[in-house]
């Protein structure tokens, strides 16, 4: 029985997300080459056989994202794939991205496609990546390429995945191909990228203008670590450069990144229909002797808060509030959340954090925040880049057994489905599921109310 419920709007998209190298399994020509390295990923694993969607298992998945009662799903195309080398193009794999396409159409999931998710075809990497102005030529005839195979089909399209992330692990930390570590390429490649998003959304415009376009950008939560009156004063560095510089470019064309020339890209402004927001933690910002290697960001969990895996930061749903309320300030766009969930082995902390990001998402739109749909990151376990498939990092609403190829609904899956289907989030789902903040969420739950009415 509903007792109170946090109830969506009708058209909001419950959906999940994820991408190619996460489960396609096999792919030869990109990141594997950084898993072959040895060195970079846990227990130097490689990606092997993944989630099998290569192989047909997309097919069994879509069907879970139909038991999920979900309408959408994200995922991406794997450029290598399409493009193995400089001339040459693989009508197969295109063919087999137009099923996939047509299957979640089929069973009424839209599909959300991104274009870049972290990596790049080897021919791409040994021209220089992301530092030469070239690979942005190069990325914008494969995304018509693209758009010609499923361009008729496909609304909603995400360029980049996660660009500042993508930049920070390639150039400025190394754990990302090219292993680089010199803070004015990180900021060279995200000049790159931006240039290279103005023009595919105008392919992808051209193509289908009925396409929403938008770039999923990460947002961390940063805080500064007490005592705030020194700390806080670091905080605006990291926030500036993560976050903030990048989402300005979008809206404005300037980039102006910190002690670097600033640049304007005339042709970027307009070219976000939407902004997709991923989110998933909060670091503190402290003074510390390693932390200037980490611009300062440190993973100091509040005690209340449910442990995190080293160097996840903290696990922190109820940000999202304020995260999105930072992004539509700024843009004046609407919002996907494109990307959002948690690390866990068990299940017990994931269905806590649903609770907590549905709650808080409901008390944005409720703000006039114009979230207009949760991905949720992820439907399956799956390969997790440098922490390959390390046990503390999974975050599938199946449990993957990668031996078998075995999904197991975790509970958080039964809970999400139930959310998916009533559009909104109630008391009683919350005390069947997180009974510890049933009255954190609910206070006062209508089950507890006792109105006696006097006769007269
Ligand atoms: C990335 C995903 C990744 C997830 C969890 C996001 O930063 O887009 O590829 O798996 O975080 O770490």
């Amino acid at each position: 029985m509903v007792e109170a419920i946090y109830r969506f709007p009708d058209d909001f998209l419950w959906g999940t997300a994820s991408a190619a190298h996460h489960v396609e399994g096999e792919l030869t020509n990109s990141w594997s080459a950084w898993e072959d390295e040895g060195g970079h990923v846990f227990q130097n694993q490689k990606h092997g056989r993944a989630c099998e969607w290569r192989f047909g298992r997309w097919q069994e998945d879509a069907d879970r994202m139909v038991e999920l009662n979900t309408t959408s799903h994200r995922l991406s195309v794997e450029w290598s794939r399409i493009q193995p080398a400089p001339d040459q193009w693989d009508e197969s794999a295109l063919e087999q991205y137009s099923d996939i396409i047509d299957g979640l159409l089929h069973r009424g999931i839209i599909p959300m496609v991104t274009l870049h998710h972290f990596t790049n075809p080897l021919w791409i990497e040994k021209e220089g990546g992301w530092l030469n102005p070239k690979t942005v030529d190069h990325f914008v005839k494969f995304t018509e390429r693209v758009l010609d195979a499923l361009g008729d089909r496909v609304d909603l399209w995400c360029t980049f995945n996660e660009p500042m992330v993508y930049a920070v692990q390639a150039y400025l930390v190394g754990m990302f191909s090219p292993g680089a570590r010199n803070p004015w390429r990180m900021f060279d490649c995200a000049e790159m990228l931006l240039r290279a998003h103005a023009q595919a959304y105008h392919v992808i415009k051209q193509k289908n203008p009925e396409a929403k376009v938008g770039i999923a950008k990460h947002y961390v939560a940063m805080e500064a670590a007490p005592p705030k009156l020194i700390h806080g004063r670091l905080v605006g560095l990291p926030h500036r450069i993560f976050n903030e510089v990048f989402v300005q470019a979008l809206v404005s064309g300037e980039i102006d990144f910190p002690l670097r020339r600033r640049v304007i890209l005339h042709d970027l402004p307009g070219t976000s229909d939407y902004i997709g927001l991923n989110f998933y933690q909060r670091y503190r910002v402290a003074l510390h002797p390693r932390s200037p290697k980490t611009f300062f960001l440190q993973q100091i969990p509040d005690p209340e808060s449910p442990p995190p895996p080293p160097l996840w930061g903290e696990i922190y749903p109820q940000g999202i509030h304020a995260a999105s309320q930072w992004i539509w300030e700024k843009t004046r766009l609407p919002i996907y959340i494109t990307e959002t969930g948690t690390p866990d082995i068990g299940d017990e902390v994931r269905r806590w954090f649903i609770a907590q990001l549905v709650r808080h998402t409901w008390h944005a739109i409720n703000f006039n925040i114009p979230i207009k749909g949760i991905y949720y990151w992820s439907l399956t376990d799956s390969f997790e880049w440098t922490a390959g498939y390390n046990p503390e990092f999974r975050f599938g609403l199946y449990e993957m057994n990668f031996e078998t190829q075995q999904r197991i609904p975790r509970q958080s899956a039964a809970f999400y489905a139930e959310i998916a289907a009533a559009k909104g989030l109630s008391s009683e789902m919350v005390r069947r599921h997180v009974p510890q903040l049933a009255e954190k969420l609910f206070p006062g739950a209508p089950g507890k109310i006792q109105v006696n009415l006097k006769p007269h």
